[in-house]
């Protein structure tokens, strides 16, 4: 690693020139590790109003599905007193990008979650930080060493997810932080399975042994000492769209010291009510971070895992991350996939398979990420199971080295996530994973393919959620070019769409140079699988800019992907993110916060989308359904909304809402006759913009002349 590669730099501080990027023409090693640094710089800056990007390419077409995209991911990595932490022990910085496809705007929004630890390590009047948490995967060189017990630091970075009306961020450990979707507050940790403490869950596969004697003895200690949570609830959720379910899945927490895993499966519908808890104990000593379902089954890829004695020493004695008291345990040439009842008193395919049994892939995989998964019964009684997902090889994966942090010296060497050529496979790639099940339930085959030709390293899959659990044909993921020289592997400057049907295709879109991404997300606008548009940030690092970009699903691999860029300032520039969750309903309850936030009496140009949800729309919220068979039949297909947006004069008088509106009423009843074949979103949109003038136009007097004029044309076009 070069020599002269700072540690992690607070963008925020003023720039001096040891801060600045390398000129150009310096030798390329040098460029590309310096570029690896500042994808994770530290970011103390909040944006807690929203605030307008800057369109600098292209333009939001007026067909784009309005809603927030939500990222996740660390926004800090050293403090005030000289420690540094690994990438994944940085606390949780919210980003909310709010897209209003009628206007063509962007609203940014970025704030810290105020976690337990973050109160601790944050002075509230400075604004100073003082890492006391070590942390799964750091050191911390300025806080107490010896005998420190805070390790689990429960900072929500890892991921975020919005369901039954309510928004969180998630870690690989503990319980979820809800957040206050239009302001980003927090609102405080939330116990996801308190119904299911209430009472004894289903165990399977329960008897007593050694390690349940091994296990009351370490249980007072995790929980009382190290003040770990009994459940360890994993980062990665599923939903499965078809029966508007979230399926989350948890560990016990001693789980990460014996050899035999206790995982428990939660349904909810979308009230967040627990329809079903199931807990399987599986004598193997693993590691789960993404997990498929599909109709029938919970599937787990077993990472395998064991106790490293040493690395356990040193790290009850703060001399190592308490991570490197396990490593990968390569003993067994084959992976197990374990295929678990979703519906214990159902029998699959009439037989009741021993889910003890793991299906035996015939190569080590570690899998990272799952893209999705599905299952189709044939009439003769076999069943063929399909998964599509990332993984790498057992050599290659090391917890202690992931993002190529050295915790000995705090800084990161981007090596680690680069191989030599020829060694490509051995970093993270798309499979396919293919079983086939007998009418008995046995095993008849089980192969493991890549999913496409290309052998570039390759990660976070994701997939049209309309098809999640059932057969897809695209997959969409970050990967590289490999134009660069040095780190040819990672980071990823590309987004690449791929066919679980055509192998061949290798369709991709990638950033200039010196520029990178993180996950894409994709974003259904049609009945189509691929009629969409992708998100993804892109880090410019060479000119320390973020940006929002927006790529038209069906055209990437042409020159005309690109659909907008949008800019974020640098002052609020962001470090790479982890996972994010496209919300289509936060549009109206985000501006519904903001104006409640306005001071009263204040008398403003509103401009904006629609404030208010027909009842018909809400309920489909609450139940989570994206739309009926009618409306999505049609959907795509029809005119598209007006660009031009009506203008209203709003404002608080006398503890009431005064409001005045223009001809844009008018307009926006035109709106809905003209959008009644238009898409499902279209519909709505305009729907809810009729009911909005509707609604306030009747609270005064004279304005119901307004009420009157557009009611035969609100009224219609609410009822469509
Ligand atoms: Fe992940």
């Amino acid at each position: 690693m070069p020599s002269n590669v700072p540690r992690a730099i607070s963008i925020t501080a003023p720039p001096t020139p040891s801060h600045e990027v390398p000129i150009l023409d310096v030798d390329d090693t040098v460029t590309a590790y310096w570029d690896y640094q500042f994808l994770f710089v530290s970011q103390r800056a909040e944006a807690a109003e929203p605030i307008n990007l800057r369109l600098v390419e292209g333009e939001i077409p007026l067909d784009f599905p309005s809603g927030t995209y939500y990222l996740t991911g660390p926004g800090l990595f050293s403090d005030d007193h000289g420690s540094t932490v690994h990438p994944l022990d940085g606390h949780g910085y919210l980003r909310a990008f709010t897209i209003d496809g009628t206007n063509g705007q962007v609203k940014f929004m970025a704030r810290y979650i105020q976690t337990e630890a973050q109160s601790e390590e944050r002075d509230p009047v400075t604004g100073k930080w003082r890492f006391t948490h070590r942390g799964p995967f750091s050191v911390l060189k300025g806080g107490k060493i010896v005998g420190n017990t805070k390790v689990m630091k429960n900072v929500a970075n890892t991921s975020v997810l919005r369901w039954g009306g309510r928004l969180f961020c998630l870690w690989e450990g503990g319980d979820p932080y809800e957040i206050e979707s239009g302001t980003l507050d927090t609102v405080g940790m939330f116990d996801v399975i308190k119904d299911d403490r209430k009472k004894m869950s289903d165990v399977e596969g329960l008897k007593v042994d050694v390690w349940d004697v091994a296990a009351e003895i370490l249980k007072p200690i995790l929980y009382g000492v190290f003040n770990m949570p009994r459940k360890r609830l994993l980062s990665h959720y599923k939903i499965d769209a078809r029966r508007g379910r979230l399926l989350i899945m948890s560990c016990n927490a001693e789980d990460m010291l014996l050899p035999r895993s206790n995982f428990t499966f939660y349904e909810f519908d979308s009230n967040f009510k627990l329809l079903q808890s199931q807990e399987f104990i599986i004598p193997d000593h693993l590691m789960i971070h993404d997990w498929a379902f599909t109709d029938s089954h919970y599937i787990l890829f077993g990472n395998r895992i064991k106790l490293d004695i040493g690395g356990s020493m040193a790290a009850l004695c703060g001399l190592s991350p308490m991570i490197s008291a396990l490593t990968v345990n390569p003993s067994k040439p084959t992976s197990p996939i374990y295929l678990l009842p979703r519906n214990k008193t159902e029998s699959i395919n009439g037989q009741n398979r021993d889910w003890r049994i793991p299906i035996e892939a015939p190569s080590q995989l570690w899998v990272l990420h799952v893209g999705n998964a599905f299952e189709d019964k044939h009439h003769n009684g076999n069943v063929e199971i399909q998964i599509q997902a990332s993984g790498c090889s057992y050599q290659w994966f090391n917890f202690q080295k992931m993002f190529g942090y050295d915790w000995r010296s705090g800084k990161l060497d981007p090596s680690m996530m680069n191989l030599k050529q020829g060694q490509e496979k051995l970093l993270p790639h798309l499979i396919e994973v293919s079983i086939s099940l007998d009418k008995n339930g046995n095993r008849h085959k089980c192969c493991v393919n890549d999913l496409n030709q290309s052998n570039k390293a390759t990660d976070f899959p994701v997939i049209n959620q309309d098809f999640s659990g059932g057969r897809n044909t695209y997959v969409y993921a970050a990967t590289t070019s490999g134009l660069r020289q040095a780190l040819p592997n990672f980071p990823f400057d590309t987004v690449v769409k791929l066919s679980t049907i055509d192998k061949s295709m290798h369709a991709t879109w990638s950033t200039g140079r010196r520029r990178f991404i993180g996950e894409p997300i994709f974003i259904s606008k049609g009945k189509e699988e691929d009629d969409g548009y992708l998100l993804v940030v892109e880090y410019a690092v060479s000119t320390q800019r973020c940006y929002l970009v927006i790529l038209d699903s069906k055209l990437i691999g042409q020159n005309n992907a690109l659909v907008a860029r949008f800019e974020v300032p640098r002052h609020l520039n962001f470090p790479l993110g982890f996972h994010g969750f496209w919300d289509p309903r936060e549009q109206l309850e985000f501006h519904n916060k903001i104006e409640k936030r306005k001071p009263k009496h204040s008398v403003k140009p509103v401009r904006g989308p629609p404030l208010v949800a027909s009842r018909r729309r809400r309920r489909r919220l609450r139940e989570g359904v994206r739309g009926t068979r009618r409306s999505r039949t049609r959907a795509g297909r029809g005119a598209a909304l007006p660009r031009t947006r009506p203008y209203y004069l709003a404002g608080r008088g006398a503890g009431r809402w005064v409001f005045l509106p223009s001809l844009g009423t008018v307009a926006a009843a035109a709106a809905a006759r003209q959008a009644r074949s238009g898409s499902n979103q279209q519909r709505t949109g305009a729907q809810n913009e009729v009911s909005l003038c509707l609604s306030k136009s009747l609270v005064l007097g004279w304005e119901r002349i307004w009420a009157f004029a557009v009611l035969p044309f609100g009224i219609k076009g609410i009822k469509d």
